[in-house]
């Protein structure tokens, strides 16, 4: 137990540990990577710097760097979403890992400052804050940096703009924009863990409710099926004409959040955008109003705007607190506005993450063998990377599929073929 590191509570390990093993059972594709890597050792000599959820689907990608050859030194990357007993587990193995939950601000930048200790040679972020940290306060770290990878749309759209603005010091690849990523985790996932965040932070029936989807990308898209999937009336606000369209032909309702406010019995935030529920939001909600949010940081709901129109406070349920409005109306947020799915339960399941970390893993693998010859820009992974994955995964749900014959393959190609 040599490796630095700084957890709530080292006798949480062996509870840590079995619930580890458990993701592991269910992230085939990630583990089939991890055998590959035992042998072939793609990241022997790097040392990664992550700050990324320390979940226990986290703590699978984590050993599978290490089995690759990789030292690794971690930090969550929100104040509420470690998991302590995965955190135990991880420092229990030598894994060099601060995290903890229920942190502050300064806690959350005290970790990522340890996780540079050791000079990273790969850098791993969700939200680009440890990317963000070099390049702010540590500039000097960049030039043995090969190169990072960003888990998450917020992240990489914040890196993009660093690039626009000739900032980003090293090549990033944006793992959130591999079709394997975006199109399953960001759907799927934060459909089914956000519902599961505030179910279990309130134990409400969905049947019968309103539910207000606010932003309707991807992450929209998940929460507002899965909800009415439970019997939720649906109702989407969001800014992008062509994502109101595709809501409306869903068959959601679409209005401005100034109307969808008053009816909403529970609301979700997706959109990466502050502000999106405020004062005048709030005054005119129903009695036991429900408000969550699964966007990266915890703007989405500006909760001083609530407090100055609040005359009490009280937690009435683990992360749940109600708000008494000063019209006698009660509000309740979950989680603090933080992401709903990790703080109030455990972030996407294991299955999807599967993919997810897959494709970390071999993004970090491409830049350990090519990111030396890479510019300072965000890249995408290979189109070819995302059906090898999606193959490997339907082959471990044994699905198999059909393949063009070659007289389709010649057709496919064949542009004089017309009536
Ligand atoms: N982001 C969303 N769900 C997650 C999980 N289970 N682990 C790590 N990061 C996540």
């Amino acid at each position: 137990m040599g490796t630095p590191h700084k957890v709530s509570d080292l006798s949480l390990a062996d509870k840590g540990r079995l619930r580890i093993e458990w993701a592991e059972s269910r992230m085939p594709v990630l583990m089939a990577l991890r055998e590959r890597f035992k042998k072939t050792q793609p990241l022997k000599g790097q040392r990664v710097a992550g700050c990324l959820h320390v979940t226990k689907e986290t703590a699978v990608l984590i050993r599978t760097l290490r089995a690759a050859g990789a030292e690794v030194s971690w930090s969550g990357c929100n104040p509420l979403s470690t998991q302590d007993d995965v955190a135990a587990a991880l420092a229990a193995e030598d894994t060099s890992i601060f995290a903890w939950h229920g942190q502050s601000n300064d806690d959350f930048y005290w970790c990522i400052e340890r996780t540079l200790d050791f000079k990273p040679t790969l850098t791993l972020d969700d939200g680009a804050d440890l990317i963000f940290t070099v390049h702010a306060k540590h500039k000097e770290l960049a030039k043995d940096v090969i190169g990072g990878t960003e888990e998450t749309t917020t992240g990489v759209h914040r890196l993009r703009a660093m690039a626009a603005d000739g900032k980003l010091l090293y090549p990033v690849i944006a793992i959130n924009d591999s079709e394997t990523k975006w199109d399953f985790d960001n759907v799927y996932g934060t459909g089914q863990s956000s519902l599961d965040g505030i179910l279990r932070a309130t134990s409400v029936l969905f049947a019968g409710k309103v539910f207000v989807v606010a932003g309707y990308g991807h992450c929209g898209r998940g929460l507002a099926s899965r909800a009415r999937g439970m019997g939720a009336r649906v109702i989407c606000t969001d800014i992008t004409p062509t994502h109101a369209l595709k809501a409306i032909l869903e068959g959601y309702e679409v209005m401005p959040m100034d109307q969808a406010a008053k009816l909403g019995d529970i609301f979700c935030t997706a959109t990466g955008m502050k502000d999106i529920l405020v004062k005048r939001h709030f005054e005119s909600m129903k009695d036991g109003a429900i408000l969550s949010n699964t966007g990266h940081y915890d703007c989405e709901i500006n909760l001083t705007d609530l407090e100055s129109v609040a005359k009490g406070k009280r937690e009435v349920r683990a992360n749940n607190e109600e708000y008494t409005l000063k019209n006698g109306r009660r509000i309740y947020v979950i989680a603090k506005g933080r992401l709903v799915n990790l703080a109030a339960a455990e972030g996407h399941p294991s299955e999807v993450m599967d993919m997810s970390f897959a494709n970390q893993a071999l993004g970090l693998c491409k830049l350990a063998a090519e990111g030396k010859s890479m510019k300072p820009q965000v890249y995408e992974l290979p189109k070819s990377q995302d059906q090898e994955l999606a193959l490997l995964k339907l082959e471990t749900l044994g699905v198999s599929i059909d393949k063009l014959t070659p007289e389709q393959a010649a057709y496919a190609n064949d542009y004089s073929a017309g009536t």
